[in-house]
């Protein structure tokens, strides 16, 4: 490498060349990271306080299942309008990815530990149902939105995790809620919230779905540039707000 007087650089200064330029990545990175975060939150994809206190977990749980629902049910209904149907697209996806990495790092080892061999059974069962839902989903991501192998897909997902859906709510969650208790209910409820702001837009079927590493490999499996690509078509808050109207906490 040579200087732009034409002598060559020094190999020190080569080197703190490349350190700077591996520091000025590094902090482009995080800038970008917490800019996500920061839009993600201001934007509405986190819980509004008024869900996320003095919720139990099987209802913090329940709500975000009517949501997922709903927002299927608008893709459903914007058939033939490959711009809508790709805003609900991605707004299911976000959905079902945060919620299911909510889950995997806040519900299912709590399942563990609060039931024993039989919570064991129960969070492996749940973590092998997600585990098809993301592969399924990691398989639409390269389909155009609308295409009847898209939606074919899309529909296999759905069924089966509605059939997730219905076993968490009226089997698992419900034994785990008598096992933990109301106030261990109310602050996992709030954790399991908290989880789910730090959630790629996409699912990554590599990550681990188990904790440690859930976190940090969903979030270093979610690329910057996507999430930003990603942001651009969503459905407004107004939307949301409509497909989601009458999905009040149960507790
Ligand atoms: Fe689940």
């Amino acid at each position: 490498m040579k200087s732009s007087s034409g002598s060559p650089v020094p190999r020190r200064e080569k080197n703190a060349q490349c350190v700077k330029d591996h520091a000025n990545y590094l902090l482009l990175t995080l800038a970008t990271f917490l800019n996500y975060i920061r839009t993600a939150m201001a934007s509405g994809r986190s819980a509004p306080a008024s869900q996320s206190q003095g919720q139990t977990l099987l209802a913090a749980i329940k709500q975000d299942h009517r949501e997922i629902e709903a927002y299927w049910n608008k893709y459903q209904q914007a058939s033939g309008d490959i711009d809508a149907q790709t805003r609900w697209a991605n707004q299911l996806t976000w959905e079902i990815a945060r919620h299911s990495i909510g889950e995997e790092l806040v519900v299912y080892p709590l399942l563990e530990e609060a039931m024993g061999e039989k919570g064991h059974q129960m969070a492996e069962h749940d973590r092998a149902d997600h585990q098809v839902v993301k592969n399924g989903l990691k398989k639409i991501e390269s389909l155009k939105v609308g295409s009847a192998e898209f939606n074919q897909i899309l529909s296999t997902i759905m069924s089966e995790l509605m059939e997730h859906i219905k076993t968490e709510e009226e089997q698992d969650f419900p034994q785990l809620e008598s096992a933990i208790g109301y106030e261990k209910s109310l602050s996992v409820a709030k954790s399991f919230e908290r989880t789910k702001h730090f959630v790629p837009t996409r699912s990554h079927p590599s990550a681990p779905n188990k904790p440690p590493f859930e976190t940090l490999a969903g979030l270093l499996a979610a690329p910057l540039d996507k999430l930003r690509d990603a942001f651009s078509k969503f459905p407004s808050e107004q939307e949301k707000q409509q497909a989601t109207a009458g999905i009040h906490p149960i507790n």
